[in-house]
C-alpha cells in the first residue's frame, strides 16, 4: 500500500490534525530512468509550516491536497536509472509517504545521494549530518564569525540547529548559553552538550536570567526564535555584535501583529548604536559549503564532540501529530518519523 500524508487545508494560525489528511493507493512502479524508493524516515522541520500557507515566502507552497514536502532517507525497491541498484540507501526530498517514484536528478528536488550506512545511522543525514547541521555550520561560523573567549547565545539549544550550534561554539572557545523549554532540556544543553548555562525561557525573571548567565554581555546571538527571547537579547547586545537570523518560529502561526509596545525603535537604536551585524540566511544558499561541512562535522560526531539527540516517532500515520508538537516544543532532539523498518 502506499500511504500518503497531504494537505487537506490551508491553517489560520495554529495548524491542526484537520489540516492533513492520510489518503492510501497502490504503490507506484518504476518507469525507464526511474526508481522506485520505500521511505525508511521521514524528517519533520519547521519550515513546512510556511510551506503549509500560501503568503509570499522563498519557497512554493504545497498545493491543497499535495503531499506535504520533507526530507527522507529511503531505500530502492526498484531501479530502471543508472547507477542506482536495489537495496541502496539514499538521501532525497519524497515528502511525507511511503513510497515515491522519480527520475534521479531531473529536478533540484530530485537530487538523491547515496547513504553509506556503515559510516553512521542513516537517519543523522536528516539531522546533525544533513541540513540542520549545514544550517548551524554556516549561520555560526560564516555569518556569526564566533571568536574565542566570546559569549554566544542560543535558544531551540537542544533542537538540531540550536544544539549543533552551541557545540560548535564551545569547539571555538566561546562561553556558551542556551535557551529552551523547560528544565529537562536545560539539564541536557548543560549536561550533556557542554553549554556553560541554559535558561528555561517560560520563567517569569527570562531576562534578568538571561543577564546574569552573560555577564559580558552577548556577541553572536543565533536566532532560532524571535518572540520574548528575542525582547531579552536585545539590551545584552555587545558593540559589534553579529545576529545570524535563522528562524523566528515565535511567530510562524501569526496571523496578525502581537499585541503591545511596538519595538522596533528599541532593536533598530540598538543596530545603530551598537553597529550589529544582523543577517538572515536560508541553508539552500550555502550548497558550496557542504564539502567543509561533511569533513568538519563528520569528524566532530566521530569524535564525540558534537552529540546527537534524535526524537523518533513510529509510523507515517503519526507524522501529523508529531509536527504539530514540533511548532510547541513538546519534541526533545531532531524530529524523525521512521516510516519502515
Ligand atoms: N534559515 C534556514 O535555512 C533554516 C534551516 C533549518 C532550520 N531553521 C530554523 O531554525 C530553527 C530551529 O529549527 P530546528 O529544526 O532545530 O527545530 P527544533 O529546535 O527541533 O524545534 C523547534 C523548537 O522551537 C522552540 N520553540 C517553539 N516555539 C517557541 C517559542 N514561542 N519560543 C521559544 N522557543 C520556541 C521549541 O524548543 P524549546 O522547547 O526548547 O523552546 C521547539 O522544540 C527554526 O526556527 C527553524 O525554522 C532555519
Amino acid at each position: 500500500m502506499h500511504r500518503r500524508v497531504v494537505l487537506a487545508q490551508r491553517p489560520v494560525g495554529v495548524p491542526t490534525l484537520d489540516s492533513f489528511r492520510l489518503e492510501d493507493g497502490p504503490v507506484p512502479t518504476a518507469g525507464d530512468g526511474e526508481v522506485l524508493l520505500q521511505t525508511l524516515y521521514l524528517s519533520l522541520d519547521p519550515y513546512m509550516r510556511g510551506r503549509m500557507s500560501d503568503g509570499p515566502s522563498y519557497a512554493e507552497p504545497v498545493a491543497v491536497g499535495g503531499v506535504m514536502v520533507g526530507g527522507t532517507v529511503s531505500r530502492v525497491l526498484e531501479s530502471k536509472a543508472a547507477g542506482f541498484q536495489v537495496g541502496d540507501v539514499v538521501l532525497g526530498n519524497t515528502g511525507w509517504q511511503t513510497h515515491a517514484v522519480m527520475k534521479p536528478g531531473a529536478t533540484p528536488m530530485n537530487s538523491l545521494v547515496k547513504l553509506d550506512p556503515k559510516l553512521a545511522p542513516a537517519s543523522w543525514s536528516l539531522g546533525v549530518l544533513g541540513m540542520p547541521g549545514l544550517t548551524a555550520y554556516v549561520g555560526l561560523l560564516d555569518l556569526g564569525q564566533p571568536k574565542a573567549g566570546e559569549t554566544v547565545v542560543v535558544a531551540s539549544a537542544t533542537g538540531p540547529v540550536g544544539a549543533t550550534v552551541g557545540q560548535i561554539a564551545k569547539l571555538k572557545g566561546c562561553r556558551v548559553v542556551g535557551i529552551a523549554g523547560g528544565a529537562a532540556k536545560c539539564d541536557f544543553a548543560v549536561k550533556e552538550l557542554g553549554f556553560d548555562a541554559c535558561i528555561d525561557h517560560h520563567r517569569e525573571d527570562l531576562a534578568a536570567a538571561l543577564g546574569e548567565a552573560c555577564p559580558k554581555g552577548i556577541d553572536v546571538y543565533f536566532e532560532n526564535v524571535g518572540g520574548k527571547v528575542l525582547q531579552a537579547v536585545v539590551p545584552l547586545f555587545n558593540t559589534g555584535a553579529r545576529m545570524p537570523v535563522c528562524g523566528v518560529i515565535a511567530w510562524y502561526n501569526l496571523t496578525r501583529l502581537p499585541e503591545g509596545p511596538d519595538l522596533t525603535p528599541v532593536l533598530m537604536r540598538n543596530i545603530l548604536t551598537k553597529r550589529l551585524k544582523v543577517q538572515g540566511f536560508i541553508v539552500s544558499d550555502h550548497y558550496d559549503r557542504l564539502g567543509a561541512f561533511h569533513r568538519d562535522m563528520a569528524g566532530w560526531v566521530h569524535a564525540g564532540q558534537v552529540k546527537y539527540r534524535e526524537d523518533l516517532t513510529l509510523g507515517l500515520e503519526n507524522a501529523p501529530a508529531a509536527f504539530l508538537g514540533l511548532l510547541k516544543g513538546s519534541n526533545f532532539g531532531k524530529v524523525v518519523v521512521q516510516v519502515a523498518e
